[in-house]
């Protein structure tokens, strides 16, 4: 089967498996806040349509600004990106040619990227049945002639955390080898407040580089909006390569009011623990294995049936709920789905349609 390479494709899986277009799936395939967007978006930005009939600031200043403050770090260590997604390739282009360490299962837009600018990679692995640890020997082993590392932290699709000691130990590595670590913070706002951001360490750590995307906390992937923190030597070098003005207007118009929505984070935090907590109990009765997460959406996978994966991914499209497969992760090849935290109703579908499958399977 073609599976298609990203979660919160409903469509293209219902067309996939040749379904009824009427039929409703409630996607727990995207790792997306359900909380969101917040209220008071979509007025702010009709309040900012004009500024769509002028050119962005090129250099975004106040948005920039703003995001430093937000961080504590000096905005020339800031660069406002298209989404995560311009981040990562922004990075790739920096190192174009060299050579690279990829840890799997993560997100695919780092090999991807590597790939378009002719990096060479060698794959690692997380040590799953080690609750997702990293394999930190091999790590150091490998980084020696490492022009990069890249790490997600929270990690997609485990939702599992490294340590603080681990990126440190790793970072004093990188100065010797002379290598930079690269760590994809993309969803560090659904952590809880005892497991920071590494952004202060950019005070410390020139090879350290950080990407960001609001995408996933305000639940807004069609805006578009990222930003990465690292050394101002590469940011004024990416700054070069940027395509001009490859944030839009209305983007730039909202940063600084989604940076200062606490409200909704903190909402968004107590939903995620609530919920969080409760999922993981019944899934724990109803023995099913579920990922270490600290974030928004965890790995399952049927602790009696391990190897029914598959019929359990069509076994929940049969109830109306959509998983994100795993074929595509390397070193999971779909041993198990990928589920989101959504609203108390629609786990609670999810959790009726497994404790039917117990029952029946
Ligand atoms: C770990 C990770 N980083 C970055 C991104 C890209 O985010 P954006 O939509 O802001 O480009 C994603 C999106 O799925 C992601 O999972």
């Amino acid at each position: 089967m073609k599976w298609p390479n990203h979660g919160g494709q409903p469509e293209a899986i219902k067309k996939l498996l040749h379904m009824n277009d009427e039929k409703k799936l409630l996607d727990f395939s995207a790792n997306l806040n359900p909380l969101g967007p917040p209220n008071w978006l979509q007025e702010s930005l009709n309040n900012s349509y004009e500024v769509i009939c002028r050119y962005p600031d090129p250099t975004y200043s106040t948005s920039s600004a703003r995001v430093a403050n937000h961080e504590g770090i000096d905005p020339d260590k800031v660069l406002l990106t298209n989404g995560g997604a311009e981040a990562i390739f922004l990075v790739a282009k920096y190192f174009e040619q060299g050579k690279a360490l990829i840890v799997h299962p993560t997100f695919l837009e780092y090999e991807r990227a590597c790939k378009h600018y002719h990096i060479d990679v060698e794959d690692i692995f997380y040590k799953q049945e080690n609750n997702f640890k990293l394999p930190m020997e091999t790590i150091t082993e490998k980084l020696t002639d490492k022009n990069i590392l890249f790490l997600c932290r929270p990690n997609n699709p485990s939702g599992t955390v490294i340590p603080e000691e681990d990126i440190k130990v790793l970072l004093e590595e990188g100065k010797k080898t002379d290598t930079y670590i690269a760590v994809d913070e993309a969803f560090v706002d659904f952590l809880p407040a005892s497991i920071p951001t590494l952004s202060a360490w950019l005070h410390t750590y020139s090879n350290l580089i950080l990407f960001r995307s609001l995408t996933k906390m305000y639940t807004i992937p069609g805006l578009r909006i990222g930003y990465m923190m690292a050394d101002a030597s590469i940011i004024n070098q990416l700054k070069k390569e940027q395509i001009p003005w490859s944030i839009n207007g209305l983007v730039d118009a909202v940063v600084p009011k989604l940076l200062e929505d606490n409200r909704f984070v903190e909402q968004t935090s107590n939903w995620l623990h609530e919920q969080s907590n409760y999922i993981y109990r019944t899934l724990k009765q109803l023995n099913f294995y579920f990922s270490a997460s600290s974030v928004n959406f965890y790995l399952l996978r049927d602790n009696l049936q391990p190897k029914r994966t598959e019929e359990l991914f069509h076994f929940l499209v049969g109830h109306g709920i959509l998983a994100r497969h795993t074929h595509n992760f390397k070193g999971l090849n779909g041993k198990y789905l990928r589920i989101a935290i959504r609203s108390k109703e629609e786990n609670e579908q999810l959790l009726t349609a497994l404790r039917k499958w117990r029952e029946t399977s």
